[in-house]
């Protein structure tokens, strides 16, 4: 009921322009409980999951964010049954096909944040023809986590840069410092993000992003991802520019 209400006033869009956030991240979750609340089995709700993330990701492009990371699938999600496992990646698998052939059109830099070395062979090419075919757009990037740990991601970019330090062939890598070890890392060269929403409740981190969301300003909702809408993206911006980011100093 309350959905329904709410779906039938949605939110004007009252943020300011010139105060978007440049870098928002998304943990995608909640797809399971939208299921079960539909008594549908658990990969309908990786279904609607996915068809959120295109609109969302349309919006995003369309309002001027600059990037988004979005949280597909995490190093401890290969905890859940094989099936499971199977639904999500065919759906990413169906996803890319898609991005691929509709990327003159759309123009929309992607990247890929994790190991997708365990991933399978046809995923694996999938991701890096989308990787290399959209690396000529310019203005907005998707950054899909994939099979992503933020601690996973912490602990190669410490092998990465001591394998440099120790590669005789390679000229010495600079001394360590947070700028140097961002650049090992795979969110290389993208600004850490403005705003992380997660939806669906739980209100917790779950492993994304350690290292970026240092200064994150975080946004949850109860909403369940495949109930996200451009009004509740609407939603988490203009608490974003509601906040006073101090960065440690005394605010304004
Ligand atoms: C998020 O939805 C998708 C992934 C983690 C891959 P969930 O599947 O975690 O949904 P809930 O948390 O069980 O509702
Ligand atoms: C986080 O959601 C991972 C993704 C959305 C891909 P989970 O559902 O896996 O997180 P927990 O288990 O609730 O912490
Ligand atoms: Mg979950």
């Amino acid at each position: 009921m309350f959905r329904l209400l709410r779906k039938s006033r949605p939110e004007k869009q009252a943020w300011e322009r010139d105060k978007l956030p440049r870098h928002i991240a998304i943990i995608m979750d909640g797809n399971g409980r939208w299921a079960k609340q539909r008594a549908l089995p658990r990969k309908a709700g990786h279904a609607a999951g996915a068809e959120t993330f295109r609109r969302i990701a349309t919006y995003c492009k369309d309002i001027g964010i600059e990037y988004l990371t979005v949280y597909a699938f995490s190093t401890e999600n290969w905890k859940r049954p094989a099936e499971e496992v199977g639904t999500i990646m065919a759906l990413l698998e169906k996803y890319l096909h898609e991005a691929i052939e509709k990327m003159e059109r759309d123009k929309v830099k992607m990247k890929f944040f994790g190991d997708v070395s365990v991933l399978s062979p046809k995923l694996r090419k999938l991701i890096e023809e989308t990787e290399v075919l959209s690396q000529k757009f310019e203005g907005v990037q998707v950054n899909i986590c994939v099979n992503y740990g933020g601690r996973d991601e912490i602990l190669r970019a410490v092998e990465r840069y001591t394998k440099d330090l120790s590669d005789s062939a390679l000229p010495k890598p600079k001394r360590l410092t947070e700028e140097v070890f961002s650049e090992y890392m795979y969110s290389a060269h993208v600004p850490d993000p403005d705003l992380i929403i997660r939806p669906s409740g739980e209100m917790r981190i779950s492993n994304f992003l350690l290292w970026q969301s240092a200064y994150s300003e975080l946004y949850f909702t109860d909403v369940l991802w495949p109930d996200f809408d451009e009004a509740e993206l609407n939603r988490a911006i203009m608490s974003f520019q509601a906040r006073d980011r101090r960065y440690g100093g005394v605010g304004k």
